[in-house]
């Protein structure tokens, strides 16, 4: 054990005694001060899905298993974005995408999904129950069919179809981002908000949560971009790009145009500014710098959003435009925040 270790772990031994000799117990590297439970997700959407991690959480339950059960609460919703209610590619199919990452290091992952209605847990089974990471396509069908899950009949529902018919009309290929954002301006609570064209305002649901031991996961399912190409992976399905959790440092999970977050290994990113010293805020700010330099102009085209938790329960969020939301749950509070953004 290095020097530094050593000296951190006595001299929060003795300010800390009885929390420290759990949390030893608990295998973990080191102790938080918090050890209190925080969840946070992307969207407005995250705010059904931190209530569904908090049953798990507010009992003393595992991060791994908060984060799970959280996002399947928006899996299960009807909605643009995640889930087989979902927006399909351009060829009128849903094809899903999700990953999970839990204090260990372990993670799974699936991509090009179909006919599934719980990616997410589909993506934990990868993870406990074979050597690899990701699988996908119908691979990661067969695989979840073999692990008991239902394979249902693809059936559009009413906003997915609506909103597909209208995309056909001109077929155009061009990434579609929700910029703006009808609610109050600043941090707070607020209701739900509606894009321009009746939709709710969310795509990708990532979570990441620390639970009362201190240990930190994530998860993040997406049935990605639509009307995208058939075949398309975006970042929610790869670890390190739409999620990554250190358990040492903190966690991160991504939201927006996969293809930009992918493309500097986004969570990955801001978990390594975290270890370096940024706070979470700082970390995604300086990750979509990262992206805003290399896009340019084109930046203003497109929404990536960063949400992060440190190994303190400290939280923080940064995106590209303005109207990107996330969703807080812990001991202390339940809020809807208005993350801070490059374009004003
Ligand atoms: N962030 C979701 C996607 O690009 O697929």
């Amino acid at each position: 054990m290095s020097n530094r270790r050593k000296f951190l772990r006595s001299s929060i031994f003795s300010s800390f005694g009885l929390l420290m000799s759990r949390k030893l117990q608990a295998g973990a590297p080191y102790v938080t001060m918090t050890g209190s439970p925080i969840v946070i997700s992307t969207w407005d959407a995250g705010v059904a899905a931190n209530a569904g991690a908090w049953k798990i959480l507010g009992n003393n339950g595992r991060a791994l298993d908060a984060v799970e059960a959280g996002v399947r609460v928006t899996e299960d919703s009807i909605n643009c974005c995640v889930g087989l209610g979902a927006n399909p590619d351009r060829d009128g199919f849903v094809t899903l995408d999700a990953c999970i990452m839990d204090e260990k290091g372990n993670c799974g992952s699936v991509g090009f999904l179909e006919r599934i209605k719980h990616p997410i847990s589909v993506a934990r089974r990868v993870m406990e129950k074979t050597p690899h990471v990701m699988l996908v396509g119908s691979g990661a069908q067969q695989f979840a069919v073999a692990e008991g899950f239902p394979l249902e009949e693809q059936k559009l529902s009413d906003d997915a179809k609506k909103a597909y018919e209208q995309w056909l009309k001109k077929s155009e290929y061009k990434p579609v981002i929700n910029i703006e954002n009808t609610k109050p301006k600043g941090h707070g609570p607020s209701a739900p908000a509606y894009l321009s064209n009746g939709e709710l305002n969310h795509d990708t649901i990532g979570m990441v949560a620390m639970d009362a031991a201190g240990d930190l996961s994530g998860s993040c399912t997406t049935s990605g971009m639509g009307f995208k190409m058939r075949g398309r992976l975006g970042d929610s399905p790869i670890i390190g790009a739409g999620l990554f959790v250190d358990n040492e440092v903190g966690a991160c999970t991504a939201t927006g145009q996969g293809e930009d977050v992918i493309r500097i290994c986004g969570s990955h990113t801001v978990v390594e500014l975290m270890r370096q010293g940024m706070t979470p805020e700082q970390a995604c700010k300086a990750a979509v710098e990262r992206i805003i330099r290399i896009k340019g102009e084109k930046a203003k085209e497109i929404q990536v959003a960063f949400l992060a938790l440190n190994k303190k329960g400290e939280t923080g969020a940064f995106a590209i435009q303005k109207g990107f939301s996330y969703a807080l749950k812990s001991n202390r509070e339940e809020k809807l925040y208005t993350a801070k953004s490059w374009y004003l």
